[in-house]
């Protein structure tokens, strides 16, 4: 691996943890403006100091995140079907990686819809931007399963689709928790994060779900919905972090959630 490539990938995951916090924030490429993400600056402004990296587009990226932040990019660049859609996995690379580069990211992602009607082109997508990614030195992370396919949340159907991204190149892996997530992460050769999904009934919920993924072989969340839809984020991300960078466990999790929520911003 390139100099570059490598000074990408330690800005996201930490080298002193070997983990990573990543604040996911790309709903809007095919969700429109998801709740409590309708104005993306309000939100993302007080979480971005305790994100790892924050995870957009580039039409959030340059209207709604100050230049002045050095919190590192991820930049979703695949899109093109919408949730009015019964299919979503449609997709096509949106973003050229030249753009990629003139926004100073730091890793491109990008979904692959294993099993699904668009299975080949979401794969041929992804081994294309790896390609681009290998020329350039930028890190590119494959997304598994979202919106419909998240009904396959089963680790046989997940550690099929994290292995095929590591296959073909992905340098990291977003996917979701599930039951027996082990064998997901021993069969997924690279960096592997989870995201949280739709939002969990109770902050309890989150803590087990991020803390069992760490047990089980994850090195962070790239997480969204689970942080900024709760009415305390700020609590949330640092509750997160705690578990995933100083290793506390989930009543610790929620000490720290209890001694920062409520607290102005
Ligand atoms: C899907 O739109 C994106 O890949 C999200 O970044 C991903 O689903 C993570 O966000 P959440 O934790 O809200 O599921």
């Amino acid at each position: 691996m390139d100099w570059g490539m490598k000074n990408r990938i330690s800005r996201m995951i930490k080298p002193a943890t070997g983990r990573s916090v990543m604040l996911a924030a790309d709903h809007g490429y095919f969700m429109g403006p998801t709740r409590k993400l309708e104005n993306p600056r309000k939100m993302l402004e007080p979480l971005l100091p305790y994100a790892d990296t924050v995870a957009v587009t580039r039409g959030i990226l340059r209207t709604s995140i100050d230049p002045k932040w050095d919190t590192p990019i991820l930049l979703r660049v695949s899109g093109g079907a919408s949730i009015l859609k019964d299919d979503l996995s449609d997709e096509e690379i949106t973003t050229s990686m030249e753009d990629a580069i003139r926004l100073n990211v730091s890793a491109v992602a990008i979904s692959i819809f294993v099993g699904t009607s668009h299975e080949k082109q979401s794969l041929i997508n992804l081994s294309e931007l790896v390609n681009e990614g290998e020329e350039f030195g930028m890190p590119i992370m494959a997304i598994t399963a979202v919106g419909k396919e998240l009904e396959k949340r089963d680790a046989k159907y997940l550690s099929l689709a994290c292995r095929l991204a590591a296959e073909i190149g992905a340098h990291i892996v977003k996917t979701y928790y599930c039951e027996n997530f082990r064998k997901v992460a021993d069969g997924t050769p690279v960096p592997l994060v989870v995201a949280g999904g739709p939002k969990l009934e109770t902050e309890l919920d989150v803590f087990n779900l991020v803390y069992n993924a760490l047990q089980e072989g994850a090195i962070g969340v790239d997480m969204g919905r689970n942080i900024w839809q709760n009415d305390n984020p700020v609590a949330m991300i640092k509750a997160i972090r705690a578990i995933v960078h100083d290793n506390a466990t989930v009543k610790e999790a929620q000490d720290v959630f209890a001694e920062n929520k409520g607290k102005k911003l």
